[in-house]
Parts: structure tokens; C-alpha cells; sequence
């Protein structure tokens, strides 16, 4: 086969990747935690072609910028370095998400999880679930996440081939939901590559990542045991402590806008009157706020009245990386 089709979920960390100890290969300082998202897909059409000179990379209808088109590249060779001597065909490769174009939450966990899946199938090669998330990671860290179904566990490691992600429980061990406040489409003013490279600049670096080991068994924990004060009042410190660390980071990032903040407040508000919700916010302003099944109407709704709320996109627990037959052209 020479084209292939994959389709991956972005996903939301509990325990946050902030910080690497290898930039190179992409071993994070701590382990993360994460759920897939099913409403955030990105799908991507992989095509080695004899013909062509270069690769081509066409996200969303538009050529890539020159940076995007070569750390796609640079993902191409790893998995021509794999199909063996003598593969040397370059790709043509078309992308596109679920989720609308701007919305800021394009994703390289769900791009290269799915860019890793389609290349490898195109290749001919069929590596099992633990190889493809080592090959993800060597892309976008957060992506080897994305490989396996539901609720994931990525290991820190101090070599490559132990770095890996692993299922925790499938997608319907528990009806959680990520609900995405989208308060800003602009692109972010720091790419989190750049912000794990700031990290140790901080002076909570220390304190955070010893913060963040000592929240990794809490939330595999209360994910195994359905707990879900225990899952959102860890999960929010966490994600307290990571934005913290970006913005004692030396230059300082600041990846909060005033509705972030806003939505801090509300939710807050929210569960001193006794309804259950909790916020994550990733290396930008939007923020997820994790509820129950049985609240998530109430609350998408509370939050859409909020001021400087653009949109909401509701998710549940995501399948794992899959190959599809509907290819993008
Ligand atoms: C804040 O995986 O995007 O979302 O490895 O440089 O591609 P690279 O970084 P990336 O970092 C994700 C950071 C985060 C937290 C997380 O998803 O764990």
C-alpha cells in the first residue's frame, strides 16, 4: 500500500508534559496523564509517490509554512528510515481537523499521532501500538498520548525506547467530558516547544515536578476509581502549576487571556453552589472544563452565557489512533 488514511484525537493532559530532559528525542521531565478527546479529531492522508521531488504538505485546503512542512519532514524520514534501504520516496500528505480552523485549538498531538499512523500503513510497515507511540513522541511529545483508546499514561524514561504511552482504561470506563471554552483563535504567542525549553529558567521548576510526581498516582487512581473531586482537584492545581512555571519562566509566558480568568472564577463559583466542574488550560487561553455526563447540558450552556466565550466543543472520552478507508484525496 502505498497510501494510507489515519485518524487521531487531540488530548487533554491531567498531568501536564511541561519540560523535557532530552529535547532531541523528546523525553519529558514527568510522566503525563491524558484523555483522549473524541470531538477533536485531525485526519491525515499519506501518499509515497515515486514522483515527486519533495514533500508536499496541505493542512486545511493551504500549502504549510516552510518551519510546519519540514518538522513534518523530518517525521517522514524517521518512518523512511524504518521501511529500510533504499526508501526514499517523498510523501504527499493532506491534512484536516474536525474542529474549526482558528479555533486555536489545532492540535500537533492529534497531527502527529495521526500523521505517524497513516505514514507508517503507507510505508507498508505495521509496527505494534508501543513502536507507534514512540514514533508519535518523536514528533510532538504530547502525541504517543494519542495513540492508545481512552485514558493514557505516557512514561519518563531515560532512554527512547522506554519513553512509552499506555492505555489506562478504554473510552467507556467512564463518562467524563471535556468541555473547551474557545475565548481565543488567534495562535499562540509561545509554542509550548519553546515553552519546555524555558522551563528550568523558572524557580518552581523543582518544586512543580515534584508536585507533578506526586500527582501522578492520584490521577490514575481516582480515573481507575471513577473519583471525580478527587481527578478535578488535582488536575486543576496541575494545571495551576504549570502555568505558573511558564510565567516565572525567564522570558516570562503568559498564556492566560482576561476569559481564561473569567472562566477560573465561574467555575469556581459554580462548584461552591454545589454543581461539580473543574478547568485544565493548555499552552493557551482556552480552557477545558471537565464535568460528569449527568451536569454536561447545564454547564455548556452556564458557560456559552459567559462573557468572551467564542465557542464550545463538548468531548468525551476518545477512541485510540485508527486507519480509515476514506482517504483526503
Ligand atoms: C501544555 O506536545 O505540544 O499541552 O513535544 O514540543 O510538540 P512538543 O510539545 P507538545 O506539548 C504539550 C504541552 C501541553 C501539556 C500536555 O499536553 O501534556
Amino acid at each position: 500500500m502505498s497510501k494510507a488514511t489515519a485518524v487521531s484525537c487531540a488530548n487533554i493532559a491531567f498531568v501536564k508534559y511541561w519540560g523535557r530532559k532530552d529535547d532531541a528525542l523528546r523525553l519529558p521531565l514527568n510522566s503525563s496523564i491524558s484523555m483522549n478527546l473524541d470531538a477533536a479529531t485531525t485526519t491525515t492522508t499519506v501518499e509515497f509517490d515515486p514522483a515527486l521531488a519533495a514533500d508536499e504538505v496541505v493542512i486545511e485546503g493551504t500549502e504549510t509554512t516552510a518551519k510546519a512542512a519540514a518538522r513534518v519532514s523530518e517525521h517522514l524520514d524517521r518512518i523512511r528510515a524504518l521501511a529500510g534501504d533504499g526508501f526514499d520516496r517523498r510523501a504527499r500528505v493532506v491534512s484536516r481537523n474536525s474542529f474549526p480552523m482558528g479555533t486555536g485549538i489545532a492540535s500537533s498531538a492529534s497531527a502527529f499521532a495521526a500523521l505517524t499512523v497513516a505514514a507508517c500503513a503507507a510505508a507498508g510497515l505495521d509496527p505494534d501500538e508501543r513502536t507507534l507511540t514512540i514514533l508519535a513522541r518523536l514528533g510532538s511529545g504530547s502525541a504517543c498520548r494519542s495513540i492508545p483508546a481512552g485514558f493514557v499514561e505516557w512514561h519518563t524514561a531515560d532512554t527512547s525506547a522506554d519513553s512509552v504511552a499506555e492505555q489506562i482504561a478504554p473510552p467507556d470506563h467512564w463518562d467524563l467530558r471535556d468541555l473547551i471554552a474557545i475565548v481565543q483563535t488567534a495562535h499562540k504567542e509561545t509554542e509550548s516547544s519553546k515553552g519546555h525549553q524555558l522551563v528550568q529558567a523558572s524557580p518552581f521548576a523543582g518544586a512543580r515536578l515534584e508536585a507533578a510526581e506526586r500527582a501522578l498516582p492520584i490521577i490514575r487512581q481516582a480515573i481507575l476509581a471513577r473519583d471525580f473531586e478527587a481527578l478535578g482537584e488535582e488536575t486543576e492545581q496541575e494545571a495551576i502549576r504549570m502555568h505558573a512555571v511558564a510565567m516565572t519562566s525567564q522570558p516570562s509566558v503568559l498564556y492566560w487571556s482576561p476569559a481564561t480568568v473569567e472562566i477560573l472564577h465561574a467555575v469556581r463559583a459554580w462548584r461552591a453552589s454545589g454543581l461539580p466542574a473543574y478547568c485544565t488550560i493548555d499552552a493557551g487561553a482556552n480552557v477545558h472544563v471537565l464535568c460528569q455526563g449527568a451536569d454536561a447540558a447545564r454547564i455548556e450552556g452556564d458557560l456559552r452565557a459567559l462573557p468572551g466565550i467564542q465557542d464550545v466543543i463538548a468531548n468525551r472520552p476518545g477512541p485510540g489512533t485508527r486507519l480509515s478507508d476514506t482517504h483526503l484525496f
